[in-house]
């Protein structure tokens, strides 16, 4: 990590309220384009003076501040950089609030100093705040990723108090905004409903999106939400900040709206039964709070966050990724070997690089032959599966596909002997009946113990099966019994629960990763109830949703697209819906292809359309996992969904469109939709893909146009009822 020099900007000497002097400090923290400025005031109070368009001129900031005339009670004090509870004529919500060792619960941070060091292709600015009585400190982190216009905020709580200090709220950051009106995009879902879009004009009061289910962040509401400033934003014009508290755990999103109509922010950890104790000398590190601004739409602030993610978060975001053939839809728990060595042929048939074995493979005391029983109990069923799963990953590379398993452990079944023998390990209320959800409980991840179990699991089969390619890790439980065991033996407030299952969680997966750096793990939680940026570090993938109906779909996965790159959305063909093979086909493609179908009973037909979309997936993938991806037309506002990725020299694009509405009176066929990201200069050819062999395309493949045209008069791909999904490849020549 090099150090940089600290600098102050506008050095202005200013008396304070008391008479003495001091010196104004101005702190920029800027990426490519986008700024975050702070400045102490008299009083030594960090405050936020900007927050948008970076200036071209950074010592001109000093001014920015003095351009607000904001009046009303409280109002000097809504733009605090780290609003404190207890002190300082504070109408606002706190980003910190807490109890000091003696009992007072008061804190009134000032500004000590900042430093700026490199670090990754970042810089990280790190900015100290003490309180004027308490030695209790605050560090202000901001890790600014100048290419691609992302910001990590996050904050350090520390204290060297004569005893231990409560933190009743510990937020990552806080933020306040100067725009005039303020449109939140946030989500709400449910099992099969994951992220369904509601956009709120914040006029007034607070608005709040949170979890507080322990597990499964992105279930009935997500950490993702995009705030438009001044208007609403459009794919490609307007001021809009796209982000997520990267938490897998409880998290908070708070908006504010104050009396001058500015917005105030604060994310963090949902306080909720939280409180947490902290000892002198130890400190308390908040999760990232990542976002991006753009200033040309939600299109742009979209591939912000696609680059940042596949660039420095995503594991292996720059690499390959595995197409495959699951059992879960095919088989559900209705299997034994000898079906599934003759499904691994319809996988190869396919052309696919994977088997996936899902869920019920496991238990012998109590068979895993529905979601009843067996959670918790890795071994492998011996009536199901005689030989165990070396014999499966054999047989699977006799076949030439590579082998992948389904996991599930931080979980267990009540009838399981994982639950006979380690009562203690589950969390569960022992005065009061337990609450099932999915007939399971959640296992006490706190315990280290615990945690050895859990990785014990993943490095068990990795041990028995070295050839083993994926693993799927499900989560299909909230903590509905939020009581440890081995915190209460341990001493430890059963108000650290949440805070420690999300730490034991990580320290789990650091260990696989220290271990298996590379191998393949898809990210899924009873569909797509986890997705958050901090665990995608340690996975390559997620699962965006149980909910494969390729309608439901193409909104599902447009409405995950804002915050992810395609080659980290799971996709499936399956059964669901009532669209045409070819249209759940398509629509899988736009990420990582899998199937979830018995292809081996696939009539003949479709199984070559099959073959031929898998090898048409091939040539294109590396644009999809890759390139940058343009909404066209969102299906939200029209009776189409039009989406295109172009690849890094804008030579070779693939688009996707698809009839989400089967109105006989659609607009769908009448217009050209305008392409985007293309080279103006450069001329393309354009060929449909994925046609069944007795079809005929109708797109005349020998015209050629030019990037211009494309972009300005547009292209129409002729999606009629009886072509309700289209798939182009456009070429340069
Ligand atoms: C969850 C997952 C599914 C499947 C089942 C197995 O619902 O989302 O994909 O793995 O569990 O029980």
């Amino acid at each position: 990590m090099k150090k940089l020099f600290p600098f102050t900007i506008g050095l202005a000497i200013i008396s304070n309220l008391t008479g003495t002097i001091a010196a104004q400090t101005t702190i920029p923290v800027e990426t490519g384009n986008v700024a975050v400025v702070l400045q102490t005031d008299k009083n030594n109070h960090l405050k936020i003076i900007h927050t948008g368009k970076k200036l071209q001129a950074p010592d001109e900031y000093t001014a920015a501040g003095r351009m607000y005339h904001l009046s009303g009670d409280g109002g000097s004090s809504n733009n605090n950089a780290f609003t404190v509870a207890g002190i300082d004529n504070n109408f606002s919500e706190p980003a910190i609030a807490v109890v000091h060792a003696d009992g007072n619960n008061s804190l009134d941070l000032r500004y000590e100093n900042y430093t700026v060091t490199h670090e990754d292709a970042a810089t990280l600015t790190k900015i100290t705040l003490k309180d004027a009585v308490y030695p209790f400190y605050v560090d202000l982190f901001f890790k600014a990723w100048k290419n691609e216009d992302v910001m990590e905020q996050w904050s350090v709580i520390r204290h060297m108090e004569k005893g231990t200090v409560t933190l009743n709220k510990y937020a990552s950051a806080n933020l306040y905004f100067y725009n005039k009106d303020y449109y939140l995009t946030s989500y709400n879902g449910n099992w099969a409903k994951e992220m369904q879009p509601e956009q709120t004009q914040l006029k007034q009061g607070m608005h709040t999106i949170q979890s507080r289910l322990g597990t499964r962040e992105n279930l009935v509401g997500s950490p993702n939400f995009m705030l438009a400033l001044d208007a609403p934003a459009t794919e490609t014009s307007g001021t809009v900040m796209l982000g997520q508290i990267a938490w897998n755990g409880n998290y908070s999103i708070q908006f504010e709206t104050d009396i001058n109509k500015k917005m105030h922010l604060v994310a963090g950890i949902n306080p909720y039964q939280s409180a947490y104790t902290l000892k002198p000398g130890t400190t308390f590190e908040t999760p990232r709070f990542t976002y991006t601004l753009s200033f040309t739409g939600t299109g742009t602030g979209s591939r912000n966050l696609q680059n940042w993610l596949r660039n420095h978060q995503l594991l292996d975001g720059k690499g390959q990724r595995l197409t495959l053939l699951n059992n879960w839809e095919a088989t559900y728990f209705d299997f034994d070997q000898e079906k599934l060595v003759g499904l691994f042929k319809g996988a190869k048939d396919l052309g696919v690089d994977l088997f996936l074995l899902d869920d019920g493979w496991f238990g012998n005391k109590y068979p895993r032959n529905g979601d009843k029983a067996g959670l918790g109990d890795w071994q492998e069923n011996k009536k199901k599966l005689p030989d165990g799963i070396p014999y499966l990953v054999n047989e699977a590379g006799k076949q030439g596909i590579r082998f992948g398993i389904w996991i599930e452990p931080e979980m267990v079944n009540p009838k399981s002997e994982l639950y006979e023998k380690h009562l203690d390990w589950v969390l569960r209320e022992p005065q009061r009946s337990e609450i099932y959800y999915r007939n399971q409980l959640v296992l006490d991840l706190t315990n280290p113990q615990v945690q050895d179990f859990v990785f014990g699991v993943v490095d068990g089969l990795f041990k028995k099966n070295p050839d083993l390619a994926f693993i799927k890790w499900d989560c299909n439980a909230p903590v509905f019994n939020g009581h440890s065991q081995y915190l209460e033996k341990s001493r430890i407030p059963q108000s650290h629960l949440y805070v420690e299952y999300t730490r034991g969680l990580e320290k789990v997966l650091q260990r696989i990763r220290a271990r298996y750096p590379k191998v393949p793990m898809m990210l899924c939680s009873g569909g797509g109830g986890r997705s958050d940026y901090s665990s995608l570090k340690y996975f390559t993938e997620f699962w965006l949703s149980d909910d494969t109906d390729p309608l439901e779909r193409v909104f599902i996965q447009w409405n995950y697209s804002y915050y992810y790159p395609a080659i980290a959305m799971c996709n499936h063909v399956t059964d669901w819906g009532k669209q045409p093979l070819k249209y759940r086909v398509d629509v899988a493609s736009m990420g990582k292809l899998g199937f979830d179908i018995r292809a081996n009973e696939l009539k003949p037909e479709d199984r070559s359309f099959c073959q031929e979309a898998v090898k048409n997936y091939n040539g294109f993938k590396d644009i999809v996992w890759h390139g940058d991806l343009f909404r066209l037309v969102n299906p939200y506002q029209s009776d189409l969904a039009s989406l295109m990725f172009v690849n890094q020299d804008k030579r070779r694009a693939v688009m996707f469109n698809y009839l989400t509405n089967s109105r006989y009176i659609s607009e769908a066929a009448a217009n050209p939709i305008r392409l985007q990201g293309l080279d103006p200069a450069k001329k393309y050819r354009i060929r449909e893909l994925n046609l069944y062999a007795n079809q005929k395309s109708g797109i005349d493949e020998s015209n050629t146009y030019s990037g211009d045209f494309l972009m300005t008069i547009g292209f129409n791909p002729n999606v009629t009822l009886s072509r309700t999904s289209v798939v182009l490849s456009i070429e340069a020549l």
